[in-house]
């Protein structure tokens, strides 16, 4: 016998969607900053595929401090301007970055990872911290996962005292 198929594959756009749904349910009637960006990790690093990293870094005392995240342990402070998450920090801008080996400076925490997004969280022009995802996929991350990540981003800061 062969397995039933899905009638109905979803396409990476249905899956941020869904995401952010789910992100919604999660952070709902909680606002406390450390449980909500511990659970978000949890929830990106099980829902979206081909991830090896996914987590927050938080801005303290001027640099990149290592916040909650699933995946291998990771290096725990970024200076401003230094690999991915410094460079996303300093021009308060998501990076996609299609192939680690060729990012200048990328720091590389998990020798897996090849392909990496960072999102500055910011509710005004201060930037709070970032969100990071690895992928052992080269070109893993699009435009379209910027846009569905800076959704979330917004979704978890309007749920979280932080
Ligand atoms: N690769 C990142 C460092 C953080 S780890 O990927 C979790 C960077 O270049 O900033």
């Amino acid at each position: 016998m062969y397995a039933l198929q899905s009638a109905h594959a979803e396409t990476p756009a249905e899956r941020l969607a869904g995401l952010r749904e789910q992100a919604r349910a999660l952070l709902e009637g909680e606002r406390d900053s450390l449980a909500n960006s511990a659970n978000l990790a949890a929830l990106i690093f099980h829902t979206l595929p081909g991830l090896n990293w996914a987590g927050f870094y938080w801005m303290k005392g001027g640099e990149l401090v290592l916040g909650p995240f699933q995946g291998k342990p990771a290096c725990v402070r970024i200076a401003i301007g230094k690999g991915v998450c410094g460079t996303a920090a300093r021009d308060k801008r998501t990076v996609v970055v299609p192939d680690v080996d060729r990012f200048p400076g990328h720091i590389p925490c998990d020798g897996a990872s090849r392909s990496e997004i960072v999102v500055p969280v910011m509710r005004t022009i201060d930037v709070l911290g970032v969100l990071d995802l690895d992928s052992p996929v080269l070109a893993r991350f699009d435009a379209d996962d910027a846009l569905g990540l800076e959704e979330l981003v917004q979704l978890f800061l309007h749920a979280t005292d932080l």
